[in-house]
């Protein structure tokens, strides 16, 4: 931590923080009825941030670097994320005068495509503010935070993005149980390829609330497969067993498109994937749209990465978790 009481007074106090971007192997969509999924942080891809000591009165500025916005935290309504996350920021820590410091927010995550950007930039941010401030968030306090700017995208977000962000470890999630980190048997290599088509999480989240609404029952029972599919997920990431892991990703892409949520681009570059040689592969995150992640062996990757290319995937990423 930089923010020290022995500082120089002539010289400016720099935090930092950074935050993953994340991944949903399995699960999405019906984790926010309550059915469990398992998640991974992707270490690869990061958004980071750097408070540094600002003008005398200057207040909170902040610096979106990546798209080029500069902005007073003050100057913003409360339906701006970053603005919106250093607010809490110094709710939570009791601080009533506005600080004067500017936050630098930087990130590699590609914005609503189901890698979770928003949390990642929230926590980069938040843990550099509160730095800053000589204060280190614990990882439930700072998914805590984080939950709250997700609301702000999302509208009802399961936590499942807030969770792996700030604990940075593979995870199994449900809503309303205690956190659990996952034990991973092997390494496992992905292939995560961004279709270039975005939705927002708001949009499918909401379109599928509207369909259980209307088909109780319909829904349910898919809900109910997913969290079977996510179950026997379970064992085989402990078992290291890239063959089932394979194979219940194909059947969560299954219900998911029976959900309605997934675009015939994901469908398309799932199944490039699997001809390619994955050994499954399945829409990532919100949907319609967004990413896609294929497992393969190892020595695949190259090939699963070059066909989805050259189907049209807009950017990859190779990434290996365990
Ligand atoms: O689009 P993403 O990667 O933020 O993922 C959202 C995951 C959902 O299950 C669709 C929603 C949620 O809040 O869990």
């Amino acid at each position: 931590m930089s923010n020290s009481q022995h500082d120089p007074p002539d010289q400016k106090r720099r935090a930092w923080g950074s935050a993953p971007a994340k991944l949903i192997l399995f699960g999405e969509h019906a984790v926010v009825y309550d059915q469990p999924a398992i998640a991974v942080p992707m270490p690869s891809l990061k958004a980071r941030a750097v408070a540094v000591t600002g003008r005398r009165g200057g207040g909170v500025i902040l610096h979106a670097e990546t798209i080029g916005r500069h902005y007073l935290m003050d100057a913003v309504g409360e339906s701006e994320p970053l603005a919106f996350t250093c607010r809490n920021v110094l709710r939570w820590l009791g601080i009533e005068r506005q600080p004067d410091v500017d936050l630098h927010l930087m990130s590699d995550i590609p914005i609503a495509s189901g890698l979770g950007s928003g949390a990642a930039t929230a926590a980069a941010i938040a843990r550099a503010l509160a730095r800053w401030l000589g204060y280190e968030f614990s990882p439930a306090q700072l998914s805590a935070l984080v939950y709250r700017t997700e609301q702000l995208h999302h509208g009802t977000p399961s936590g499942i993005d807030n969770t792996v962000v700030a604990f940075e470890q593979p995870i199994w999630f449900r809503r309303h149980a205690p956190l659990e980190t996952l034990p991973i048997g092997a390494r496992l290599c992905l292939v995560v390829a961004d279709s270039g088509e975005s939705s927002p999480t708001r949009i499918t989240v909401g379109e599928v609330r509207r369909q259980w609404q209307r088909e109780p029952a319909q829904y349910e029972a898919l809900f109910a497969a997913v969290g079977d599919v996510v179950q026997r997920a379970r064992a085989a990431l402990a078992a290291g067993d890239g063959a089932t892991l394979g194979a219940l990703m194909n059947e969560n892409q299954q219900l998911l498109e029976a959900m309605g949520v997934s675009a015939p681009t994901n469908e398309r570059l799932a199944e490039v994937a699997r001809r390619a040689g994955a050994l499954g592969a399945k829409l990532s995150g919100g949907g319609r749209g967004g990413n896609n992640v294929a497992l393969v062996a190892r020595g695949d990757a190259e090939r699963v990465a070059e066909a989805l290319r050259q189907a049209g995937a807009r950017q990859l990423f190779v990434t290996e978790v365990g």
